[in-house]
């Protein structure tokens, strides 16, 4: 534990504790991996401007997304089949984000469910949407997350039919695992992994099992997002939806400067500039380098979020120093929670905590909310 020092101390944990279905699941982006790769890449382009003799006291990291407090300005971002990362991981990683003071986002296709995660924590959670064909079912979730208390609804608008991602289909991924002596053997040797999914009644996507109607083969993820997800979803669903909703709501996966004006129009309490971590379109530039021009369009209209490709604290500074007020983490909290549970989950928000802070320190600044463009090096 002592030795675990940044996220890829976590990865590394997590590859030896998941089934390699599980952990390719999380460590994929689609077809060539290109976007997956720039995501990362292009933060790592981005230099720092070395301060000196700046006082360097009491600092903070405190701020807030959509008028929420947060310890740090790093969600959790929503991610399917977490709870095969490890047993019951929605509900792990819910608690260790509640305990940290940043916000959780449950996926549709999580595998604990929304009642399952409101009875398991005690502070709001924000609930992640993806608009099926059957609009019962959209009303009945949204009805759900209200019930359960959720505090904001996240529409993710770049996933209306799914990317090819080919770990997977070499995989032959589902939830539950399928039991041919590929995936056995897989499962076999993780044996505490095993004995996790052993203690727990919750395999499948729970959010979903008895609650669609004609629901044929809900564990092919490609097959069933295929067969139920709206590839007609418009801007005039967006306007149904938060009606629907009535309380905040985040639109997620906004690369473009055109789809950003027509988001910002919605009226929506926040932007979140992605690409989906990768895993949609393959070829497509990574989120922090669309950030500038996204926050020189609608900077002055709608509060804008970030993810993808964040891996340190000095990821997260990079973000806020050109624009962004928030930002979440997909893998970073996935290889926490494969590597070891809820104290996984912490020790990755700690680590990104502590690098935010020391850097944040080093270039001169005592308070996130004062971080700007004035941190980075410009050549
Ligand atoms: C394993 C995995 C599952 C995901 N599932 C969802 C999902 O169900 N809904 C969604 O909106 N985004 C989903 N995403 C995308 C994340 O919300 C987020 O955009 C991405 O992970 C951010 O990039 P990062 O992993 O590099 O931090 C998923 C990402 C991963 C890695």
């Amino acid at each position: 534990m002592s030795t675990v020092l940044e996220i890829a101390d976590l990865k590394k944990l997590a590859q030896r504790r998941v089934p390699k279905m599980f952990f390719d699941y999380a460590d994929s982006g689609a077809w060539t991996e290109s976007t997956y790769r720039a995501n990362e890449s292009d933060f790592a382009n981005i230099k720092l401007r070395q301060r000196v003799l700046v006082d360097m006291t009491d600092r903070s990291l405190a701020t807030t997304m959509i008028g929420q407090n947060v310890t740090m300005p790093v969600a959790l971002s929503p991610t399917g089949l977490a709870g095969m990362q490890h047993a019951d991981g929605e509900i792990l990683a819910a608690q260790a984000a509640a305990e940290f003071g940043v916000p959780f986002t449950l996926s549709t296709m999580s595998i604990c469910s929304i009642e399952d995660v409101a009875a398991a924590t005690k502070k709001p959670f924000w609930f992640q949407l993806y608009v099926m064909k059957d609009r019962d079912f959209v009303r009945n979730l949204i009805e759900r997350a209200k019930v359960a208390g959720c505090s904001a609804l996240v529409l993710t608008l770049d996933l209306q039919i799914l990317g090819q991602r080919h770990k997977d289909l070499r995989n032959g991924l589902s939830a539950p695992p399928k039991f041919t002596p590929k995936h056995i053997w897989q499962m076999m040797t993780r044996p505490q992994w095993c004995l996790g999914m052993m203690g727990t009644q919750r395999r499948t996507f729970r959010n979903i099992d008895g609650h669609a109607k004609g629901v044929s083969d809900l564990s092919s993820l490609s097959s069933w997002t295929a067969e139920q997800f709206d590839p007609k979803l418009n801007w005039d669903d967006v306007e149904w939806i938060k009606n629907l909703w009535g309380g905040p709501l985040i639109l997620k996966g906004i690369l473009d400067e055109e789809d950003a004006l027509m988001a910002a129009k919605t009226g929506a309490d926040a932007i979140i500039v992605s690409n989906h971590g990768g895993r949609q379109l393959d070829g497509a530039p990574s989120s922090i380098s669309m950030l500038p021009r996204i926050v020189d369009t609608v900077g002055d209209k709608v509060e804008i979020h970030l993810d993808g490709g964040i891996r340190s604290g000095q990821d997260v500074l990079k973000a806020i120093a050109l624009g962004a007020k928030g930002t979440y983490i997909g893998r970073p909290f996935l290889y926490g929670l494969g590597a070891m549970g809820k104290t996984g989950v912490t020790k990755a928000l700690e680590i990104i905590a502590r690098e935010a802070d020391i850097t944040m320190a080093l270039c001169g600044k005592r308070r996130i909310t004062d971080v700007d463009s004035s941190i980075l090096h410009k050549d």
